[in-house]
């Protein structure tokens, strides 16, 4: 009898996981007609954000960029990219043809988490010093008039194409010191103070980074995504559609727009209890909701909460690992290896769980946690898959006949329409990608689905914003969207 009540006792805790698990997939559901519904969403937050400062959760920020790069341009250019996790440096040689793009070296290296809270002299002290280093290493054979492009992947309140002011910092940035303070002018101080002979020409955000380097190599490109530490996505828009602008001066008649997507927003989210705790626990409450849905930074977080609450109901993680209790213990890349394994006996997830101090767990619990992963994932992927679609819905290019809201009574002529998608989570996470490309299909339908292309592109942010910063030395025009 003991027997019997143990077994009893252990079935009763497997079904309240499994309940657990049950609730999840429910509140992470994310049917075609939801996704349908967000896809309009978002397309009226965009408009809603154009016509006035603050009209949108959406920002719609203008971005003083009409000249998209197109493959004409010449010159030595430098990018310093600061993105979510990592910063780039990069050095790029342009002889006038698309095909002799010349990246001539590019450093990558992590962003040290104790830089993320430390002060604005600090941050651009830092930077400034590893340019340094990047430029003294090419001794004296380089042009000796040096442009670099700030690839800075935050929200910033453009003044020009090379001012602005930080709005907010998002992905756990807080160097409280710095809203409100010009960019280029902490960067171009710190690399002054250092001596550096080196102009910052272009402030630009990693979004339009990847677009110019879409449009560079492929001018049917008119949007581009980022799914890294965050998540984000510009357009290029028309200039009377911006209607909060009240001198738009382009030659061009268009204009990128930085959506910052992060913070869209509605009641038509579904979202979890877990998201919930996620945001309440996070330095930006309140704030960049769709992001903490979706972007790197957060989906090991929202896994890590589920395993955390299924070992405090039940005790088939066996005792509460203090590990597990820690905030982003558990990153994406481990979720992804965990939702990838394909060893007989799920070996990966068996070790990255010891890793969190989960020692021991049957097959069957290793299964459980790579379905969490696959919730939380695929959810992620499909509300990707309807951002973009907003985007195509905004600027008439989603087949449905509607452009910013206005019905036409023709049908729209399909033109080649391509999204170019930038960061980890996107180029390391096949899941991910697979996910977001078969709800792309199901949103959009297969004929339509036919003329959007998405093209993957790695260091796209920070080469794009070279080749931007030498564009606007060259005289072209876009075609107007
Ligand atoms: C965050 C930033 C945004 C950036 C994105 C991707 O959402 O606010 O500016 O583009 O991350 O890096």
């Amino acid at each position: 009898t003991v027997m019997v009540r143990r077994r009893m006792k252990r079935r009763r805790k497997w079904r309240k996981v499994v309940g657990i698990l049950k609730d999840l997939e429910e509140a992470c559901e994310t049917p075609l007609g939801r996704l349908r519904q967000m896809v309009d969403a978002v397309a009226v937050e965009m408009q809603a954000g154009l016509v006035s400062e603050g009209g949108s959760k959406l920002k719609m920020l203008l971005t003083f960029v009409d000249d998209l790069p197109n493959g004409s341009e010449r010159g030595t250019y430098y990018a310093l990219h600061l993105g979510g996790s990592y910063f780039r440096i990069i050095r790029v040689h342009l002889s006038g043809q698309r095909s002799s793009l010349d990246v001539q070296d590019i450093e990558r290296h992590s962003i040290p988490t104790s830089l993320m809270n430390s002060t604005s002299e600090v941050l651009f002290d830092f930077l400034a010093s590893s340019l340094q280093r990047f430029i003294e290493k090419e001794g004296n054979s380089q042009a000796v008039k040096r442009e670099l492009a700030f690839t800075f992947s935050f929200p910033v309140k453009q003044t020009s194409i090379s001012s602005g002011v930080l709005i907010k910092w998002t992905k756990g940035f807080a160097i409280s010191e710095m809203a409100g303070e010009d960019i280029s002018e902490c960067l171009q101080g710190a690399l002054n103070k250092r001596g550096l002979d080196i102009r910052v020409a272009a402030l630009v955000n990693d979004t339009v980074g990847a677009l110019s380097f879409g449009h560079y190599h492929d001018p049917d490109t008119i949007a581009a995504v980022v799914f890294g530490t965050g998540s984000n996505a510009c357009y290029l828009e028309r200039t009377d559609a911006i209607i909060k602008c009240q001198n738009p001066r382009t030659t061009s008649g268009s204009m990128v727009v930085n959506m910052e997507w992060g913070n869209f927003w509605s009641s038509r989210l579904p979202r979890t209890s877990y998201d919930l705790e996620l945001d309440a626990e996070s330095m930006n409450s309140n704030d960049m909701g769709f992001e903490k849905m979706i972007g790197g930074m957060y989906l090991g977080d929202i896994v890590r909460r589920v395993i955390l609450r299924m070992s405090q109901e039940s005790d088939i993680f066996g005792p509460i690992s203090s590990i597990l209790s820690t905030p982003f213990v558990l990153r994406t890349n481990s979720v992804s290896a965990m939702h990838e394994d394909d060893t007989p006996e799920l070996q990966e997830v068996a070790k990255i769980l010891k890793e969190l101090g989960v020692s021991e767990v049957p097959l069957k619990v290793r299964k459980l946690v790579v379905k969490i992963c696959d919730v939380v994932t695929r959810r992620a992927a499909r509300l990707a898959a309807a951002g973009i679609t907003g985007i195509l819905k905004k600027v008439g290019r989603d087949g449905s006949g509607g452009e910013g809201g206005r019905k036409r009574s023709h049908k729209q002529i399909m033109r080649r329409t391509v999204v170019a998608v930038e960061g980890g989570l996107y180029l390391n996470y096949k899941m991910f990608r697979e996910y977001m490309d078969e709800a792309l299909g199901d949103i959009l339908g297969g004929k339509v689905a036919k003329h959007v292309v998405i093209k993957a592109m790695e260091d796209g942010s920070s080469i794009g914003s070279a080749l931007l910063l030498a564009s606007s030395h060259s005289v072209q025009t876009i075609p107007s969207v």
